[in-house]
């Protein structure tokens, strides 16, 4: 054999090896509350994630996915730690996270600083796909703002004037009051008193004492999880449910209607899933969902689905090579996401361009009766991408 000939030998036995050996596993870093308030929510997203990922045979991009775990607690002092232990010591190659919008603004502060892959599963905060807004930087939910002002334009609508709104004081819960209020105000209507409890807190008696006290002619409100069960049959004890109409973003009635029983019978609330599509699209995920876990999606699922489903996209433009960050992104940009909620795209913030329905509680479901806001895009406000 002449020299060249054995170099060439060499070469082709390298390339053989490199070739059968298999892709690492890409490591996804799921950081989602596992207890306190939101705990049923990051579960329903995890749930709705790896239904992805199985029914695409466990591989994403022809890589096999490897989750590293975290409980935040929906606890913002806690987040950035956990955010730089999953970037720094797992070395995870996306992370994928949180609920609490507080986590979130710090998992997208390290996301913009380490380059990391961060897709957004819940939580609103405005700055996700505003203020901080990058290039590495997704979200398959919605903005705080979304379902706020599609409700505030239906509440005009309906001819209310003065509103109450009461949320807990952190990013979600102002955001969506904000965007209720510029719906509302631009409708012609007049919030007349904000009331604000600290977050996870659900002590309500004070402030719904104070809402009997005003009058108004509805109440907006945004809670979620633990906190919103709470509230409603909170509401509905004090003997307000029948005298001043309750409207809310859907988080409200959302994977909580067993534990609020007729309390939230009749709610009308906004959001970007709904029971009752009758798509085939989201037939088929609801049948997977309820046979995998026994259970009934709610928009959490739905989002967890999604976060799965755009990584995929991003994989298989790359052939599962993440590295290769430009065309990634440019697949994501250009994608059309066939999800259980209606399709939809992403905007330049890459924040999801969506339908908002309007729903009604009708026994266990919030029956879509309505599109509140078609194809609504978030403002982006702060966002230079
Ligand atoms: C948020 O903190 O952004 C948040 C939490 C729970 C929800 C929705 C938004 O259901």
């Amino acid at each position: 054999m002449s020299a060249r000939t054995a170099v060439a030998a060499v070469l082709l036995g390298a390339l053989v090896s490199a070739a059968a050996q298999p892709a690492p596993k890409l490591k996804v870093g799921l950081m989602l509350p596992y207890s306190g308030t939101f705990a049923a929510l990051g579960t329903a997203i995890e749930n709705g994630f790896r239904l992805h990922v199985e029914e695409l045979g466990g591989k994403l991009g022809g890589r096999e996915i490897e989750y590293v775990k975290v409980d935040d607690e929906s606890d913002p002092a806690k987040a950035a730690d956990h955010v730089q232990r999953l970037i720094r010591r797992d070395q995870v190659d996306v992370l994928v996270g949180s609920v609490h919008s507080g986590v979130a603004l710090a998992m997208a502060k390290a996301a913009r600083d380490s380059g990391t892959l961060l897709i957004v599963p819940n939580a609103g905060a405005d700055a996700v796909t505003g203020a901080l807004c990058a290039s590495n930087i997704f979200r398959s939910s919605f903005s705080n703002w979304q379902p706020g002002h599609a409700m505030g334009e239906v509440v005009a609508k309906k001819g209310h004037k003065r509103v109450v709104t009461i949320t807990w004081h952190y990013a979600a819960g102002d955001e969506s009051v904000r965007g209720f209020k510029e719906g509302f105000e631009k409708g012609g209507g007049r919030v007349v008193k904000e009331l604000v409890l600290p977050f996870p807190q659900s002590e309500f008696l004070a402030p719904l004492v104070e809402i009997a006290a005003a009058r108004p002619d509805a109440v907006y409100t945004f809670f979620a999880g633990g906190g919103a069960v709470k509230f409603v049959k909170d509401y509905a004890a004090a003997g307000l449910k029948h005298r001043i109409p309750l409207y809310a973003a859907g988080f409200l009635t959302d994977g909580t209607l067993d534990a609020q029983g007729a309390d939230a019978a009749n709610l009308l609330t906004t959001l970007h899933y709904a029971d009752g599509l009758g798509t085939s699209r989201d037939n088929m995920f609801r049948l997977a969902y309820a046979k995998s876990y026994k259970l009934q999606p709610d928009v959490y699922a739905v989002q967890g689905y999604d976060a799965a489903q755009m990584l995929g996209v991003g994989l298989s433009a790359v052939d599962g090579d993440i590295g290769r960050r430009d065309a990634f992104v440019d697949a994501l940009r250009r994608a059309r996401f066939d999800s259980p909620r209606g399709a939809f795209s992403l905007s330049k913030a890459h924040n999801p361009v969506q339908d908002i329905y309007l729903r009604q509680v009708r026994g266990r479901e919030n029956r879509m009766v309505g599109i509140a806001s078609k194809s609504l895009a978030d403002p982006a406000r702060g966002c230079r991408m």
